[in-house]
């Protein structure tokens, strides 16, 4: 039990890895409070994961619905030693996308983790930490996407700034940033079948697979306990070798001249 007697709050938790996440912490030991629009939903995971996590409905888009949440926290448990930042929207249309729509990803994704942390620093003791949800998406080109991507490039950038300004409060910032994970974008894109996600995920993940939820999870665990307590300010991919692969794919040139060289004859 890592984390036993810590409390935890986990934003967009309903679904996904903030639910996958929020399992690892109460199994860890943590109270947990999940964050989530939609209380049947988040109500439901948080029955599931049991008696250690509570649901608290809330749009992190709103400043009133955030110190609403924070002051539940304070007033149930009396403390917040973890904040992970995970509420995401993929909305996106690229280069194509209006102003109107890269305001409300970037509110969602972004400006909201920001918030979050504000509001919930002066309940936190030296010794507490933030985690933010990155993505090798935000690392990376990629076709028909910009806020996303871009959100996610900006939460690394504020998570050194933010580092920076709360080290002297004792308080660590952190991201994770996953590959391709098993969660609803991935199972819609399979068409539900993990073994198609596995089997696609292995062309892009050395590890021949896409990365499971609670993987993600026992990460954002490990770094919120005093073992991980000289770091701060950093990025930890959980990945599978995504990010460590260039252009190439890990693949030898031998082999790609093998293939894609024009036939001499
Ligand atoms: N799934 C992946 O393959 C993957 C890969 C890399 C990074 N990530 C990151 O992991 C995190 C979770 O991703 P996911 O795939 O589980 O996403 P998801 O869309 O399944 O879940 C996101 C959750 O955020 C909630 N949310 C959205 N707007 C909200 C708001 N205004 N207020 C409160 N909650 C709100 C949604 O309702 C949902 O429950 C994201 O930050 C994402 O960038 C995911």
């Amino acid at each position: 039990m890592p984390l036993a007697g810590k409390v935890a709050i986990v934003t967009g938790a309903s679904q996904g890895l903030g639910a996958d996440i929020a399992k690892v912490l109460a199994d860890d030991g943590a109270q947990v409070v999940l964050v989530g629009r939609g209380a049947e939903a988040g109500n439901k995971v948080a029955a599931d994961i049991g008696e250690r996590a509570v649901f608290f409905e809330t749009d992190v888009t709103s400043d009133e619905a955030i110190d609403r949440c924070v002051d539940f926290a304070v007033k149930q448990f009396g403390r917040i030693d973890m904040l992970v930042n995970n509420a995401c929207s993929y909305a996106d249309q690229g280069l194509a996308s209006s102003r109107e729509q890269w305001f409300q990803t970037l509110n969602v994704n972004l400006i909201s983790a920001a918030i979050f942390t504000q509001k919930a620093v002066p309940h936190m003791a030296p010794g507490s930490v933030v985690i933010n949800l990155g993505s090798t998406g935000g690392k990376f080109g990629a076709a028909g996407r910009a806020i996303y991507p871009a959100s996610k490039a900006a939460i690394l950038q504020i998570t050194r700034n933010f580092a920076v300004d709360l080290a002297p409060k004792g308080i660590r910032v952190l991201s994770v940033s996953p590959a391709w994970t098993w969660s609803p974008s991935t199972e819609s894109m399979s068409g539900g079948s993990i073994e198609t996600a596995d089997a696609v995920g292995a062309h892009f993940h050395p590890l021949g697979r896409v990365g499971r939820g609670e993987e993600i999870g026992h990460v954002v665990s490990f770094l919120a306990t005093d073992k991980a307590s000289w770091m701060t300010g950093a990025d930890v991919p959980v990945d599978g070798g995504f990010s460590m692969l260039g252009p190439d794919r890990g693949i030898s040139p031998r082999a790609w001249f093998a293939q894609l060289a024009p036939k001499q004859d």
